[in-house]
């Protein structure tokens, strides 16, 4: 990367840093912890380290599941923050894409990214949705939601189309089923597929821990 591109990813650095206002799975941290992976796995795959880090810096600026399923928001805005800092259309388009494609839709739903930006992208936000890290975002966003942590009489479902998958309230413990355990196999880099392989078997000894105090075994 140039000292010219280097001076526009510190400036969208700032700028999400001001706008970025969700709840604490949602927020500053999760974006920094994105862009900081993002570069590790761009490293690693020799990708366009420019594309990557404007994508994970800007990939949540208005996500969807905080404009009510509409998912053409985040790109929008996106759009105009690189226009107000000079970054060329090509280069606008292609962040702008991976962005409107990389969340995660339901169980059923494929969201396939094009290009191998976009896949780092993908595979650093996902990972940081897993491990304990990932955890940690899931309880903070049922929390933010009023959701109940778990309810046994509410069973998860594993959604095959968007509004389904938005519009379920179930128990935050749900959520692991319906989309954190499924994460790992998702994955679209060797790196990232080997990192997401540790944060999976923590999960997994997490939920195991949390069932057996929950019944009063241990
Ligand atoms: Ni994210």
């Amino acid at each position: 990367m140039n000292s010219e591109q280097q001076h526009i990813i510190d400036q969208v650095a700032h700028d999400v840093h001001e706008r970025m206002s969700g709840d604490s799975s949602h927020d500053w941290w999760h974006i920094f912890r994105v862009w900081n992976m993002a570069k590790r796995l761009c490293e690693i795959e020799k990708a366009d380290g420019f594309v990557v880090e404007l994508g994970a810096l800007l990939h949540d600026i208005a996500d969807w599941k905080f404009h009510d399923g509409d998912e053409t928001v985040g790109p929008k805005v996106a759009r105009e923050i690189l226009e107000s800092h000079g970054v060329v259309s090509d280069v606008i388009d292609h962040v702008c894409e991976i962005i409107a494609t990389i969340s995660f839709k339901g169980a059923g739903v494929a969201t396939p990214m094009r290009t191998l930006e976009g896949k780092i992208v993908q595979d650093a936000d996902r990972l940081d949705a897993i491990g304990a890290i990932g955890i940690a975002r899931t309880f903070a966003y049922g929390g933010d939601k009023d959701r109940a942590m778990y309810n046994p009489d509410r069973p998860h479902a594993l959604h095959q189309n968007k509004d389904d998958y938005f519009r379920d309230d179930g128990a935050t413990i749900n959520h692991f089923y319906e989309k954190l355990l499924l994460l790992k196999d998702r994955m679209n880099t060797n790196a990232a597929k080997e990192l997401a392989e540790q944060r999976h078997q923590f999960m997994e000894t997490y939920l195991q821990e949390f069932f057996s105090e929950w019944e009063g075994k241990k």
